[in-house]
């Protein structure tokens, strides 16, 4: 076990592995540009009261006759009942969901993989780093310390997005900030609405004075913003061992058999897709830089 964050990595209801279950749309959003969260609910009674998840996890939504991808989930792990996964239309299996309506039903099975370390790192600051729809598994942590406010210390967001039309759940930012999560936006490129910063997210690691004994950096993006991310983490003496990252690789099974999700020595899918960064240190980016 190369990871060092332990998270049930098998799904809580008990059938063949690769059964998808009976999910029926009930909800659609527009959340950004060519990207809505669906609330989704088990037809089986029994199911949507028992499934749960953790910050972090995965499904896999399957639509017959056209594939299955992997999708976090993206609405508040303390609700049981409906799963929100925030969708980015990117080929043929995303596009073919764009055209999904209220009441349509899709195949679900999960939840898979680990989870962020939200027990682990109660009483620390806590600095969320993301890009765009790197922001989808990382809602949960926010629900999470929003609903254990206590438990944590500042919380600061830190996020990117290219044009203020691609940032997600800008409506919720107002209620986030009430809570005290202090938020730092970023774009790449600004229109005339655009009031606030403009350049990359690592960038915005300048405009904040943190304790790195106390803090816990949780990021998730595109991978070369995650290299930068950890760069300035790591400049401001924040320990390898409290930098946590959520990893994407190309997935076909999402539990361990097909080796498609191959990241060094592990699966994405198993062992991932948040890792400790000082696990994958030794194997990290060695295909980018
Ligand atoms: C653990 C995990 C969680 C994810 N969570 C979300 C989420 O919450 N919301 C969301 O919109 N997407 C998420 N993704 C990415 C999503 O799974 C892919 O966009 C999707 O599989 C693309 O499938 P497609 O058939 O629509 O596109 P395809 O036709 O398969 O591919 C379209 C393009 O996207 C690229 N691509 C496909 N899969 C990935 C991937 N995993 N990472 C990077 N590029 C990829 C392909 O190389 C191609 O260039 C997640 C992926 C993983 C592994
Ligand atoms: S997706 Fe098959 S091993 Fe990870």
């Amino acid at each position: 076990m190369l990871n060092t964050i332990t998270a049930p990595t098998t799904p809580l209801f008990d059938t063949p592995p690769m059964f998808a279950h009976p999910a029926r749309v009930t909800a659609i959003k527009d959340e950004a540009y060519a990207t809505a969260t669906y609330e989704i609910e088990f037809e089986d009674d029994d199911l949507k009261q028992h499934y749960a998840f953790r910050a972090g996890q995965f499904n896999m939504v399957y639509l017959p006759n056209i594939g299955e991808v992997p999708i976090s989930l993206s609405s508040d792990p303390a609700k049981t009942g409906v799963m929100g996964h925030t969708i980015r239309y990117a080929g043929n299996v995303t596009r073919a969901i764009s055209r999904l309506r209220v009441g349509d039903t899709v195949g679900i099975r999960g939840p898979y993989g680990t989870a962020w370390p939200l027990e682990r790192i109660h009483g620390n600051d806590v600095c969320i780093v993301t890009g765009g729809i790197g922001l989808a598994p990382l809602r949960p942590v926010i629900y999470h310390i929003i609903n254990n406010r206590s438990d944590y210390g500042r919380v600061y967001l830190l996020y990117g997005a290219r044009t203020p039309i691609d940032m997600l759940y800008t409506e919720q930012f107002e209620d986030w900030e009430a809570h005290g999560i202090e938020i730092h936006q970023t774009v790449d490129r600004a229109d005339e609405s655009w009031k606030g910063h403009v350049g990359v997210v690592p960038m915005m690691f300048y405009h904040l004075r943190l304790n790195p004994k106390k803090t816990t950096v949780l990021t998730c993006g595109p991978e070369i913003m995650i290299h930068f991310v950890i760069f300035e983490a790591l400049a401001r003496r924040i320990p390898k061992e409290q930098i946590y990252v959520s990893m994407e690789r190309n997935m076909k099974c999402g539990i361990g058999l097909c080796g498609h999700c191959q990241f060094g020595p592990t699966f994405v899918c198993k062992e991932g897709p948040v890792f400790a960064y000082a696990a994958i240190e030794p194997f990290f980016g060695v295909e980018d830089f």
